[in-house]
């Protein structure tokens, strides 16, 4: 039984996954933060008959610092993963990385409280710019000391639920659920690079209708900003794919194996990584990963066998999400 974090829980993703997470058998505490409006949430989540005891904590004063810290400290001590869809979502126009200036403070100072209150959590980053969210991440608990690399995760899920179902829509496939796709690079535009030749089971899919799905995947979050017209970007798909995710990491720890899902790492401190970073150059990267007890077990090396088609994007991938996180590092760093 685990106690899970939502930081950001009054949010467009936070509600949604938080009603998830309240009602997974393995959670035992979940515990809502935000600068607003937890209270409230955790009240109804709350009457819901599963196990989960469920709290929330808000800053009374937000703007008072130590007793922010306060706030944030007991809602964070004792957990064993925390989730974080803390930050400003997107409007029409923008690009994730036009949200830099806001989240990467947030996600800074939510960073700093993990590595002071709950540092063996395990750490999923949903909050955008996730190809420089992470890095900073890292960076913070490298500073304090505290950075296992095989305890913090990017949240790429989404990338390849999209993935799943798009491809289930070309080839008739009914359940899409029944698909794997790896996705791998970053979370944004062309870092995103779908790996459709590496389907299970195979699809055959080519020429224009493989440039359109593609191009459907890499901009699948545009499609849902542009519909939602200024009232922010995906949270239900996205909360279902946070959900998926954090329980796999937690079905991993409690002791179930087997159990593989892509997600953006810090490749050289995970076994296997090394090989990838030398293929890519990029020192943070989505490829699949086998969880296990201590989080990241192992990275599986799916770029070796990449095809020509996809090796171009892979080409353009690199160059966009190393400057995405030498952005984090420095912002991290200064
Ligand atoms: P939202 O505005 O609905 O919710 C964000 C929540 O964060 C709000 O409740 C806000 O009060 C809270 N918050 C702000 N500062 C905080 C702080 N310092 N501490 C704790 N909570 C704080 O936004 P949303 O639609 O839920 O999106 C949240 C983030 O997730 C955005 O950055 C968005 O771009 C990102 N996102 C990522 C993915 C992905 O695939 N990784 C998918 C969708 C959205
Ligand atoms: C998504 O892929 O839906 C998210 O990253 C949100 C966005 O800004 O598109």
């Amino acid at each position: 039984m685990v106690k899970a974090v939502v930081a950001g829980a009054s949010g467009g993703i936070g509600q949604p996954l938080s009603l998830l997470l309240k009602t997974c058998p393995l959670i035992s505490e979940l515990s809502l933060y935000d600068v607003v409006n937890t209270p409230g949430v955790a009240a109804d989540l709350s009457h819901i008959s599963s196990p989960a005891v469920v709290k929330g904590y808000v800053p009374t004063d937000f703007k008072d610092a130590a007793q922010s810290a306060a706030s944030m400290k007991e809602a964070f001590t004792g957990a064993d993963i925390i989730i974080i869809p803390a930050g400003v979502p997107r409007k029409p126009g923008m690009t994730r990385d036009d949200l830099f200036k806001i989240n990467a403070g947030i996600v800074k100072g939510l960073i700093t409280a993990v590595a002071e209150t709950c540092p063996k959590a395990f750490i999923l980053i949903i909050s955008n710019p996730v190809n420089s969210t992470v890095p900073i991440a890292a960076e913070v608990l490298k500073a304090k000391g505290v950075f296992d690399p095989k305890r913090l995760f990017g949240v790429t899920t989404l990338d390849v639920v999209r993935a799943e179902t798009f491809v289930a829509g070309i080839v008739g496939e009914k359940n899409p659920g029944k698909l794997t796709i790896p996705v791998i690079g970053g979370h944004s535009g062309e870092t995103i690079v779908p790996l459709i030749s590496q389907a299970k089971p195979s699809v055959n899919i080519a020429g224009e209708e493989l440039d359109k799905l593609t191009y459907r995947i890499q901009f699948g979050g545009d499609e849902v900003v542009k519909a939602k017209d200024g009232a922010g970007s995906a949270t239900l798909s996205m909360a279902y794919a946070g959900y998926r995710f954090a329980e796999k990491v937690i079905k991993a720890v409690s002791g179930e194996s087997g159990i593989v899902e892509p997600s953006f790492v810090y490749l050289p401190g995970i076994e296997g990584g090394e090989e990838i970073h030398k293929l890519t150059g990029c020192d943070f990267f989505s490829v699949p990963i086998e969880l296990g007890p201590s989080g990241a077990q192992k990275a599986i090396n799916v770029v070796k066998s990449a095809n020509d088609y996809e090796k171009k994007l892979l080409e353009a991938c690199y160059k966009g999400l190393n400057g995405n996180i030498a952005k984090g590092v420095e912002f991290a760093r200064a």
